[in-house]
């Protein structure tokens, strides 16, 4: 099949939902053999029904699981060119992240764990496999949080914010021997978890205020992730990419010639 990333060997982290399955799934349309690597084996396996992708078991906190999935992919493969890590449990950052001195220690701990610690995981041991080809692109997922403060996010925004830091440091390290590192920065993107905001009137408007463009579909974002890891984008790394209709773009809907004349009026 042609196409963006032809005969490639893509492996999509958290690919059994939202960003990471719309990412499997492109992938896929885009010629790549896609390996679906998720916690929620179910899931997993429905998307990689439906787009003709393997299904893989994989806990991104657990180092030897990480290990046992690039070893499966690579025995079946022979290599990985692509790997889109978006695994995350959005639950857990919406209901149990806090501002910094309401958090308990044990959701600091297991956001830390889950997305730093987890994004390590993965970057040491995909990373490993992919300096042993001198090739390869790893796609981060961080978020627009990283970057601009959000109340009641202290442990989701440090852990992507540690991302963001790592992904140029990674790249510093590894792509003079081939390999490219980058993280997409998605605003607030329309994912399962997410829908229950969307619900609300009142918070479906305020979040559509935040962004220039309508809200984000997942394949918005995974698009991204595709021409990053296809050879089009073979001098793209240690980039840090906006990809958020606009949301890290502005200060708020003010338009600053109305509030003058308005004043003069
Ligand atoms: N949706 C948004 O608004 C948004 C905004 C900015 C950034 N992001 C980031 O994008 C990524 C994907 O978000 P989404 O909304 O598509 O999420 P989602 O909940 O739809 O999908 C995440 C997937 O990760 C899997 N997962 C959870 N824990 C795992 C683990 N320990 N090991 C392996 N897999 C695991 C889940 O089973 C799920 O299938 C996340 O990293 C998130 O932080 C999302």
């Amino acid at each position: 099949m042609s196409g963006l990333l032809s005969d490639k060997i893509v492996v999509v982290t958290g690919g059994g939902s939202g960003i990471g399955a719309a990412g499997a799934r492109l992938a896929a349309k885009d010629g790549a053999r896609v390996v679906v690597a998720d916690l929620a084996a179910d899931a997993a396996e429905r998307v990689a029904q439906s787009c003709g992708g393997e299904a893989l078991t994989v806990d991104v906190r657990d180092s030897a699981s990480v290990q046992a999935l690039v070893a499966a992919v690579v025995a079946r493969h022979g290599r990985i060119d692509g790997l889109f890590h978006t695994a995350m449990s959005v639950p857990l950052v919406n209901k149990h992240d806090r501002r910094v001195t309401e958090l308990p220690e044990e959701i600091w701990e297991s956001i830390i764990s889950l997305v730093l610690t987890g994004t390590f995981h993965v970057c040491k041991y995909f990373g490993q496999q992919m300096l042993k080809q001198k090739s390869g692109s790893i796609v981060l997922t961080a978020t627009s949080d990283a970057l601009l403060g959000q109340a009641g996010l202290d442990a989701y925004t440090a852990a992507k914010g540690g991302v963001v830091s790592m992904t140029r440091s990674m790249a510093a390290g590894l792509s003079p021997e081939g390999v490219r590192v980058n993280s997409i920065c998605p605003g607030f993107v329309d994912t399962p978890h997410q829908r229950e905001f969307l619900e609300k009137p009142e918070m479906r408007h305020r979040i559509e205020q935040m962004h220039l463009m309508p809200i984000m579909e997942a394949d918005d974002v995974a698009e991204f992730a595709i021409f990053l890891m296809s050879d089009r984008a073979r001098y793209q790394t240690g980039g840090i990419y906006a990809c958020d209709g606009g949301y890290s773009a502005f200060k708020g809907r003010l338009d600053v010639v109305e509030v003058f004349d308005r004043a003069e009026g």
